[in-house]
């Protein structure tokens, strides 16, 4: 299975089904990828924040690809013409092989427009294809992380580090204590100013803990 950074929360994770996450690629300086060069089967979106939700409308009606969001998001999309998959915390559905569970996270939801329409809550998504995948989205450390790790023991944790929105390199150690994954990977930092990190010391710090981190570069994959 291959799992590729694509900037910022964005992920692409290709096993039996192509999925992406929080396809943020329009205005992020640092993608690697045009919405247009993308070819998924499912596009599943944490949150309402335009460094999530990003262009997954797009990305979704081109590829006939539904989005999976928290119920409030989901009928949000709905309004604007996308096909949509509506579920909420706690709940999971087959994805033509591929089980996908949302989880909690903790983090801000609303979607900030000319207006702020209610966004539901962020959530965090389990992906079960070949290997089991964490995507924290934006959040906090929080002790359900360890419900998280004892449920879905995933290999890969895809977690934020950049800090000011979400956990920082201190806090997402706490993180990786409680979801004992084997390998995480580092996302949403460097994208701007306000959430520059040093990669590299969060790796070393992390590794002390027996965990695997693998650093990539936007564009960058691992093949787990
Ligand atoms: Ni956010
Ligand atoms: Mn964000």
């Amino acid at each position: 299975m291959k799992i590729t950074w694509l900037g910022h929360a964005c992920f692409l994770i290709e096993g039996k089904k192509r999925i992406l996450i929080d396809p943020f690629l329009t205005g992020n300086p640092k993608a690697p990828v045009k919405p247009e060069d993308l070819d998924v089967d499912l596009i599943l979106v944490t949150h309402g924040h335009g460094d999530h939700l990003g262009d997954a409308e797009l990305i979704s009606k081109r590829c006939n690809a539904s989005i999976v969001a928290i119920y409030e998001l989901s009928v949000y999309l709905s309004k604007r013409g996308c096909e949509t998959i509506g579920m909420n915390i706690g709940g999971s559905f087959d994805f033509e092989g591929v089980k996908i569970s949302m989880v909690k996270a903790e983090h801000s939801a609303d979607i900030v427009g000319d207006e702020i329409v209610s966004g539901g809550k962020a959530v965090g998504y389990i992906v079960e294809d070949e290997v089991t995948v964490y995507h924290a989205g934006d959040t906090d450390v929080f002790m359900d992380m360890k419900l998280i790790g004892e449920i879905y023991s995933p290999k890969v944790a895809l977690l934020p580090i950049g800090g000011f929105y979400t956990m920082s390199p201190r806090t997402a150690l706490k993180a990786i204590e409680l979801i004992k994954p084997e390998i995480v990977i580092p996302m949403h930092y460097d994208t701007f100013p306000v959430i520059r990190q040093n990669p590299e010391e969060f790796k070393r710090d992390a590794e002390s803990l027996g965990v695997k981190v693998v650093v990539l570069k936007p564009g960058e994959s691992l093949e787990v």
